[in-house]
């Protein structure tokens, strides 16, 4: 098995397993199914990289629900930047709706504070957020976070689904960057 991979000019070694992340997925689908049982909720799936996430959560959701996506961009390379983009805006509606954002990773929470004011003013009835990563040291933001697969330390990572500028996301595995 192949335990350090290159992508682009980094090298990155294994650092979360495909079952790990199975087990993390299966956790966040049982909370979920539980609090949302007596409600339809809206799962907003922020493209691109949080689309493994969200196939392999939806498929272990027993709850009536519908998916819509967004396409965010807040990266370039390895660093997050002030600006977040709007490639892809809402086309759902979702007044009176429960919406259950899908996110791969919460580094400082630009990305979040962002989807959380797209979603401000839809008339929807209440947000929440699950994300497959969280960087707790990175985070700056007061706004909860609901749903957590997996907290990990401040380091870049790749894989299912995470990018470095574009590639690295068709691993079934997580990796992080060596220094
Ligand atoms: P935030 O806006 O700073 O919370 O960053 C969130 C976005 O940055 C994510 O949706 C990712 O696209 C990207 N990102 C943050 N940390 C990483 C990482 O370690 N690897 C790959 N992408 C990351
Ligand atoms: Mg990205």
């Amino acid at each position: 098995m192949q335990d350090t991979i290159q992508v682009l000019d980094k090298k990155f070694v294994k650092y979360i397993t495909a079952s790990q992340i199975h087990d993390a997925i299966s956790k966040v689908a049982e909370q979920i199914n539980e609090d949302y049982k007596n409600d339809n909720p809206v799962i907003l799936i922020t493209l691109n990289g949080a689309v493994f996430f969200a196939v392999d959560l939806l498929k272990q959701l027993r709850i009536p629900c519908r998916i819509t996506c967004v396409k965010l961009s807040s990266y370039s390379g390895m660093q997050s930047t002030n600006r977040v983009q709007n490639l892809i805006g809402l086309t759902e509606d979702l007044k009176g709706q429960r919406v259950l954002v899908i996110e791969d990773i919460i580094d400082t929470g630009r990305t979040y504070s962002h989807i959380a004011e797209i979603l401000r003013d839809t008339g929807m009835r209440d947000m929440r957020i699950a994300t497959l990563t969280y960087k707790p040291e990175a985070y700056k933001l007061d706004l909860p976070i609901h749903y957590v697969g997996l907290s990990i330390p401040n380091k870049f990572i790749v894989g299912y689904g995470l990018d470095y500028d574009g590639y690295g996301r068709n691993y079934s595995d997580i990796y992080q960057v060596i220094e």
